[in-house]
Order: structure tokens, then sequence, then C-alpha cells
């Protein structure tokens, strides 16, 4: 307790050194600059002065942020802090979104994703995007995952084709569940394997970067383990950032954590770190359960 400086003021009876420590904490916390470790030396994707609007809306406030190459990056905040706006912005799904506005520059491998010349198309297969919900297209489990590969033109023979459908249901771990029921619906698939069928249609069309919204929400625990196990899997691989409300979640899977506060980010540091000794007074009121 007395290696703290307010404690060990209140100790020595240092009223007036107590009061400046106390303003001290309280400028940390009214503070709404990012600390800690935002930028990273061999970064996949790099975002700087990123603001997001929806119509009077700040959603995400001047957020700069790197995501490191084959790395797990989560982000985490209360509900309605942005987060999801965010990782929108890292594929441009938000130009789907009327009355939605973004400024800033957002980079993948040196390239501005946002450039007038860039095709969204090619952009969401290289920074692919799963969902909170499973969404299976309303194909057979084949065709989910051979359909991007054909529109993308990745694959120039059936043979080929199948191959791709192998693998990435291997990556996903689901190839053992499936292989004798391929021309099944997907939408047949218990939630579970739905998800990992989605995370398989991402990987088909070779991502450089997976971004994943709160992928396990809709899993029981059991689905959640397998889910969480393939991204510890792919985290070797690809840069992934996943979006997720859960704490011990991003302790499992990620290796740096982001935390957003009513459209700030706020404090960015090793996943360990942020969840065991945060800076930002606001990260621990979080981390601790006292908001949010
Ligand atoms: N499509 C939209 N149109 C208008 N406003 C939106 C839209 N999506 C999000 N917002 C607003 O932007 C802000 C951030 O929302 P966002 O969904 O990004 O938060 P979140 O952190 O993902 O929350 P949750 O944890 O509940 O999913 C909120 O104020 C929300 O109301
Ligand atoms: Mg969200």
């Amino acid at each position: 307790m007395a290696d703290q400086p307010g404690v060990a003021a209140m100790e020595t009876g240092s009223l007036e050194f107590r009061g400046a420590e106390v303003d001290l904490v309280d400028e940390r916390r009214e503070s709404r600059e990012t600390v800690g470790t935002p930028f990273v030396d061999d970064a996949r994707m790099t975002c700087r002065d990123v603001n997001v609007h929806y119509g009077d809306n700040h959603a995400i406030k001047n957020v700069s942020l790197d995501i490191g190459r084959e790395q797990v990056l989560a982000m985490i905040g209360p509900s309605g802090c942005g987060k999801s706006t965010f990782l929108r912005a890292l594929n441009r799904m938000n130009d789907t979104i009327d009355g939605c506005r973004m400024t800033g520059e957002i980079k993948l491998d040196g390239n501005d994703i946002y450039a007038k010349d860039m095709d969204v198309v090619p952009l969401r297969a290289l920074v692919g995007m799963v969902f909170q919900k499973p969404n299976p297209f309303p194909k057979s489990i084949f065709d989910n995952i051979a359909y991007g590969v054909r529109i993308h033109g990745l694959a120039e023979s059936k043979s080929e084709i199948e191959g791709i459908v192998e693998h990435s249901l291997k990556r996903a771990g689901l190839w053992e569940e499936v292989n004798d029921r391929l021309r099944q619906p997907g939408t047949g698939l218990s939630g579970g394997q739905q998800q990992r069928l989605c995370i398989a249609r991402t990987i088909a069309v070779s991502p450089e970067v997976i971004l994943m919204d709160e992928p396990c929400s809709a899993l029981d625990p059991i689905a959640t383990a397998r889910v969480e196990d393939l991204i510890n899997e792919l985290g070797a691989d690809y840069t992934i950032a996943i979006v997720t409300h859960s704490m011990q979640q991003a302790a499992r899977v990620s290796q740096r954590t982001a935390y957003f506060h009513l459209g700030d980010l706020l404090e960015v540091g090793p996943t360990d770190q942020i969840f065991t000794n945060p800076i930002h007074p606001l990260t621990e009121d979080y981390i601790t359960g006292r908001f949010g």
C-alpha cells in the first residue's frame, strides 16, 4: 500500500502532496488522448486521425492505431463506444451506410484503402469480415466457400476450386464434420459450425486481414472454445482484429488490446498489461467492472 504515492502521502501527513496527487489522477481521467502503445514497428494496417460521423453523431474521434502483422488485436469497450464502427472502417463497410462520413487515413501495406481508385470488392476480400451472427449464404456448404473464389477469379479449374474448399474447411477446423455432406445447405449446420463455415469462407479468398465483430456472442461455450482455438491458430498466419465483450476472450486470443470509450481510443497495449496494469483510469474502471 505504502508504495502508492497517494497512500504514502497520507501516511507521512503530507496533505498538500495528496491534493496534488488527486488532481493528477483527475486530469488523467479527463484526458482523451490515447495512452500506451498504439503504434508498432511491423504494421499491416495503419490508421491515422480517423473520424467517423453518422449525421451529427461523432462515433469515432481522431483514432490513430496500427494493426500488427500476424497478430491478434482485441478491441474492447462499453456498448456504443464505436468498436463496430471502427472495425467497419477498416474494410470500407461503412460506405454502405447512408449518412456515414469518414475522414483520416487508413492504409493496408502502405496503400490508402480510401484512395479514389481503390476497388472495394477486392479490398473486402483482402480485409475479410466475420460477423456476430453467422450468416451463411442460402447455398450448399461447398458453394458457400466456392462462391467468393469464383467471383474473385481465384481458381482456374473445378479441381482447383475443390482444393481451395477443402483447404479452407480444414483451416477452419470443419472439414472432418462436413466432408460427407458438402452439397447440403450451409444453413443446416449448428451455430458453431456455421460460424466456422463463415470463417472458412473468409479464408478461401486469401485475405491479408480478418476482422471479427463479436464472432462468438451467439455461440455456446463449446462452440466458442472451438472458434477461439481457431483464432489462436490463424493468428500465426493472418492479421486479425476482433471486437469482443468478453475480457476473458480478449485475454485468451489476443496479443494486443485497444480500449475504446465513447468514440475515443483511450489505451492500447500488450493484452496482459491492459488487464493487469492499465494506464488510463477509465480503462481500469472498465476492466474492474466499474463502468460499462
Ligand atoms: N448504422 C448506423 N447508423 C447510425 N448510427 C450508428 C450506426 N451504427 C452505429 N451507430 C452509432 O454509432 C455509435 C457507435 O456504435 P457502434 O455500433 O460502433 O458501437 P459498438 O461499440 O460496436 O457497440 P456494441 O458493443 O453495442 O456493439 C453509437 O452511438 C451508435 O448509435
Ligand atoms: Mg458492435
